[in-house]
């Protein structure tokens, strides 16, 4: 059972990156990327160096119970911090409309963005969500004004459906970030898809 969990985030080299399980160490390059303000431009509130190591230490816990949780990227020559990508199952406390289903999700470094990182990484756990693990579909998730993060959706072949949009349960009437879309995409359509 426990080895069952812990397969389904293995440590992965693609051609530029390392994917692998978080790690204590991660504390200072997760909190460092948090206070980038670049970062942080679509959401809604700061994240300091507390709220960074809480998130750091659901995420471990996370990983544990579920076997994945928005792996780490690591450039693969040098071993730097670049950021998360990958698939993970968010617990809310409050209502969410895909709850329990599984996502994708990413956060890199600013430094990181332009070059298809979060791209290359995303392909592999999509492909390895749906060829190795079974799952039937992943969904992933942003505030509609998130314009980079819908383009990696888009790249990725996952499509939107505005009948699914949604306001954020945590973002106050009439901030700008507070309508957020979904994206989904299914075993099918990515099996269809030109991985070349
Ligand atoms: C969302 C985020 C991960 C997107 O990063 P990104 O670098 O734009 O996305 P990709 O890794 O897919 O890279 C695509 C870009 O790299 C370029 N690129 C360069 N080399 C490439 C290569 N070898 N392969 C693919 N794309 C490449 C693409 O042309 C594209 O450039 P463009 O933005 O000018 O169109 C990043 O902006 C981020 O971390 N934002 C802050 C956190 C956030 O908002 N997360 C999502 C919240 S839900």
């Amino acid at each position: 059972m426990i080895e069952g969990v812990i397969d389904k985030s293995p440590r992965i080299e693609t051609e530029r990156l390392t994917l692998r399980k978080w790690e204590q160490r991660d504390l200072d390059g997760l909190a460092e990327m948090n206070a980038d303000p670049l970062v942080r431009e679509f959401f809604p509130q700061e994240i300091s160096y507390a709220v960074s190591e809480r998130m750091l230490s659901r995420m471990l816990s996370k990983q544990e119970t579920d076997g994945f949780c928005f792996p780490v990227v690591e450039d693969r020559v040098s071993g730097m911090f670049l950021g998360f990508c990958g698939l993970g199952i968010l617990d809310h406390s409050v209502d969410w409309p895909f709850e329990g289903e599984v996502e994708i999700g990413w956060r890199l470094i600013s430094n990181a963005w332009g070059k298809g990182i979060a791209t290359e990484a995303a392909r592999f756990w999509l492909g390895f969500g749906f060829d190795t693990q079974g799952f039937g579909e992943v969904v992933s998730c942003t505030s509609a004004r998130n314009s980079r993060s819908r383009s990696v959706m888009q790249r990725l072949g996952m499509v939107w459906d505005v009948s699914e949009d949604f306001d954020h349960p945590q973002i106050e009437e009439g901030h700008p970030l507070r309508r957020h879309v979904i994206y989904r995409l299914s075993r099918d359509k990515f099996a269809g898809q030109n991985h070349d």
